[in-house]
């Protein structure tokens, strides 16, 4: 396989391009690198590569003439990357599929970047190392490469390697040990020691299940898991973050079609559903405020049947799930009942339909800031009946939450539904 790394700092890859696994790739021409040196294509007594951006702003670009020769000069290059953090980015999938091409060029930027135009004249996709800036591409160039080639057969003493490493199941990978088997006291897993292959295989699946619970949770939904690794995690400890997250109904103060303050009937729907999304999610509890009287009546009347009554003899999950609920005036007495239990005073988050334009400038709360507050503070999230709740409401939260589907124009949910999406997206599965 060819790389073709275009850059003004050939020199850069000189040492990670020799050493180890890849320098002997290099020598028994299994990975070939043509260095193309950008500032050989560019003109001037100065060979000056950059220029100031057009519409000023800080820092250099690398100009499109220089770049344009540079890559003109590759008799195939194959497939054309550049390294940027506006990429896509790079993992494990991504480097197998390049793994089984015969060239492929890397473009690395430096200072700000490079002249855009250079995307109009190639087919350039581009590729990003990570979620941070680096200085130039080389870092990541020389990151692609390594996953790639590793991936080449005969790169590695065993062919193998590669399918028992980390993500290649979607899982991070279990933890190894060498000789000795006690260093002062610290010793190797006795099952590592045992020759029982078929433990050993349990024990290292089991722990890279609970790398991956614990460290990145957020591959599980994707990763293939068998049945017996999902017994398996469910009886696992684990943060839940659902705890820390109660749900309140507002019946008043909200809005009607008019956009005038109202008051909104109680529904069985409501409570049913938010009641068990409550329970589904192991949340802390489910508040339905209401300041009217019979209104309360009703909400209780209607708990009264799924908990104790002829509901509770027919379908005894509801009763556990409806057990969550309770009913309160306002807001206000909400947030008391959950500081009383908790000993915090929640932070508290409102959802709405519509885009909040009121403070135009500032972006919407999003979701991973308020699974951050959960971390460590009770936070009641509060829904409106009618067509939304009061700006009243609204001001007093600390965030709200943007609109589900905002980049629509239609996204006319029932609460139950808004209700069950949102806490979906706040606490997924594996936490
Ligand atoms: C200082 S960076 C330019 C950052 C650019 N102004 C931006 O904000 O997107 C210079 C060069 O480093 C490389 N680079 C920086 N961060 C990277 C990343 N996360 N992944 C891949 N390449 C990166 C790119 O080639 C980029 O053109």
């Amino acid at each position: 396989m060819r790389f073709h790394l275009v850059s003004i700092f050939p020199h850069y890859f000189e040492s990670p391009l020799s050493s180890g696994l890849m320098g002997k790739a290099v020598e028994t021409g299994l990975v070939e690198f043509d260095h193309v040196d950008v500032r050989h294509f560019a003109g001037g007594v100065h060979k000056s590569v950059d220029d100031r951006p057009f519409g000023g702003g800080p820092g250099m670009l690398l100009k499109l003439d220089p770049m344009v020769k540079a890559l003109g000069s590759i008799e195939r290059p194959g497939r054309i990357m550049m390294l940027s953090p506006r990429g896509k980015p790079l993992n494990q999938a991504r480097s197998r599929e390049l793994a089984l091409e015969e060239d492929v060029t890397l473009i690395c930027g430096r200072y700000e970047g490079i002249d855009e135009r250079l995307l109009d004249l190639y087919d350039i996709e581009m590729v990003s190392v990570g979620d941070f800036v680096l200085n130039g591409g080389e870092a990541g160039a020389v990151c692609l490469i390594e996953s790639v080639a590793r991936l080449l057969p005969g790169f590695m003493g065993h062919t193998d390697s590669g399918d028992e490493e980390s993500f290649s199941a979607g899982l991070l990978e279990y933890p190894h040990y060498t000789r000795p088997d006690d260093w002062d006291g610290l010793t190797v897993p006795e099952v590592l020691r045992s020759g029982d292959h078929g433990k050993i295989c349990q024990w290292r699946r089991e722990r890279s299940l609970d790398a991956t619970l614990r460290d990145r949770p957020d591959l599980l939904p994707t990763a293939s898991l068998t049945v017996e690794d999902v017994d398996y995690l469910r009886k696992q400890s684990r943060t839940r973050l659902g705890r820390n997250l109660y749900i309140a109904l507002c019946h008043y103060p909200v809005l009607n079609k008019f956009g005038e303050k109202v008051a909104v009937s109680v529904t069985n729907l409501d409570l049913h559903d938010m009641a068990r999304v409550t329970r589904t999610y192991g949340l802390g509890g489910f508040y339905a405020t209401t300041p009217i009287e019979d209104q309360q009546a009703l909400a209780e009347q209607l708990l009264a049947h799924w908990k104790q009554g002829a509901g509770a003899k027919a379908n005894p999950d509801r009763a556990e799930a409806l057990s969550k609920v309770k009913v309160f005036d306002d807001i206000e007495a909400a947030i008391l009942d959950i500081t009383r239990q908790t000993g915090q005073c929640p932070r508290l988050a409102a959802t709405s339909a519509r885009l909040d334009r009121r403070k135009e400038a500032e972006p919407a709360t999003t979701y991973g800031t308020v699974r951050k507050w959960l971390e460590n503070s009770p936070v009641l999230l509060v829904f409106g009946t009618g067509h939304g709740l009061a700006e009243e409401i609204l001001s007093r939260a600390e965030g709200i939450l943007r609109p589900i589907r905002y980049l629509d124009d239609y996204n006319h949910l029932s609460v139950r539904s808004a209700v069950a999406i949102t806490v979906d997206r706040l606490i997924a599965d594996e936490y």
